[in-house]
């Protein structure tokens, strides 16, 4: 973003999420005792930009807009809270995630600025000293947070992952225990995600300690501007946001992507990406017979977005993979089949089949398109129309890698 302050979320961003530009602005903080003044300044962000982070966050969570002043209250006068964060088995998205999420100050404020006393990773320490830096945070009997990245093995007593002698298993009891708070980030941590399927025996965080303070941030990876939400939320309230059954927080799982989707008029409308590259992909049609999973997946991607919310796989030109929802990588796959029995119109009309009689259920001018791109469709020998006016699309082909590159950002 070329911002080295960095702190401001994109207008775009700003605007999706339905928060009020931030108030006028104050004088620049100057350096001050209190710690969030302090980083602010080292990193010449102004105050107007620290509020309109606090507007975005307010936004986020979906609180009201009356409760920014509360939020700002908090991250200036509260207790700067240590943050540990554990890598187990993993790919180590959730750490990129994090660093190269384009909202740097998000990064920096609300976990660097904010303690992050111990991370496996990136931090400068390492051996024993490192070790023992997390073990004086653990017996301190101050109260910390926790996020945890990656599975946890546990077959054969743990032994396929060890930092220092110790099983990630031991790990995990040991330092999430006495916790006042545990973030698991990305589907490894969330359920044992891809490594699930190997022969370690992975698990999720939950598995082992139980779901008690424990804060599920699925995705694959995780959405760095929700960990910087649900820490805000943290700070500010002293307890988790309002969570799912999943213990997921509502405001960045509550919601369909189908629902959110900037393709979603051409589902409705029935204009369907038929090959990678085709004129429909082109003109950004909806990717469901690519095998798109937003249908039954909830995330908000699509509002939050990535590379400095900028673009999300959808937009890309990918379809989803459902990379947020529970065990995808086992229930949905594979990623560019179809979703079945996914219905439009709110009628019994399957997605798959629709024809040229469930376009004119909606309009007649849909019909006429599609009835043209049908046509044309049929003309160039990819689709035939069946005499009750289904569509049989062509012949099925093998799945095959997209053209542009897309879907690289979660
Ligand atoms: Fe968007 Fe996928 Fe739904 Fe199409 S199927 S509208 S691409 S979420
Ligand atoms: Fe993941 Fe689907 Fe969003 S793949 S990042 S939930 S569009």
């Amino acid at each position: 973003m070329g911002d080295p302050g960095g702190l401001a979320m994109s207008p775009d961003l700003l605007a999706a999420l339905g928060a009020a530009p931030p108030p006028d602005p104050a004088p620049d903080a100057s350096p001050g005792s209190h710690w969030l003044q302090v980083a602010l300044a080292e990193r010449g962000v102004s105050r107007r930009r620290f509020l309109g982070f606090a507007t975005a966050m307010t936004a986020l969570l979906a609180l009201p807009a009356s409760m920014t002043p509360q939020i700002v209250n908090a991250l200036e006068t509260k207790k700067k809270p240590t943050v540990v964060w554990l890598e187990f088995q993993d790919c180590a998205g959730n750490t990129e995630s994090m660093l190269r999420s384009d909202h740097p100050a998000i990064a920096d404020i609300v976990l660097e600025a904010i303690s992050l006393e111990y991370h496996e990773t990136i931090m400068a320490g390492a051996g024993k000293a490192a070790e023992a830096q997390l073990a004086k945070i653990v017996a301190s009997g101050e109260p910390y947070v926790v996020i945890v990245e990656g599975s946890i093995p546990t077959a054969e007593n743990g032994i396929y992952c060890t930092i220092g002698g110790k099983t990630a298993l031991q790990i995990l009891k040991e330092v999430a225990g006495p916790a006042a708070l545990v973030i698991a980030v990305g589907a490894c941590a969330w359920d044992g995600g891809f490594p699930r399927l190997g022969p370690t025996g992975a698990v999720g965080v939950g598995d082992v300690i139980g779901s008690k303070a424990l804060i599920n941030l699925g995705g694959c990876p995780h959405n760095a501007a929700n960990t910087a939400a649900t820490l805000v939320h943290y700070l500010t309230f002293g307890k988790a946001p309002e969570l799912d059954s999943y213990n997921r927080p509502l405001f960045a799982y509550g919601h369909l992507i189908h629902d959110q989707c900037e393709r979603r008029a051409n589902f409705d409308a029935g204009r369907f990406v038929e090959h990678w590259g085709d004129e429909g992909h082109r003109n950004g049609w909806c990717l469901y017979k690519m095998g798109c999973k937003g249908p039954q997946a909830t995330y908000n991607c699509p509002i939050v977005r990535w590379n400095g919310g900028t673009s999300w796989p959808i937009g890309a030109g990918h379809g989803c993979i459902a990379c947020a929802s529970p065990r995808f990588w086992e229930r949905m796959s594979p990623f560019y089949d179809r979703l079945p029995g996914v219905k439009m119109f709110g009628v019994d009309v399957d997605a798959q089949t629709i024809g040229l009689a469930a376009v004119g259920f909606v309009s007649v001018a849909t019909a006429v398109h599609a009835g043209t791109v049908v046509a044309r469709r049929a003309r160039a020998g990819r689709a035939t129309v069946a005499p009750d006016g289904t569509v049989i699309p062509e012949t099925p082909s093998t799945p095959a890698a997209p053209s542009d590159g897309s879907g690289t950002s979660a």
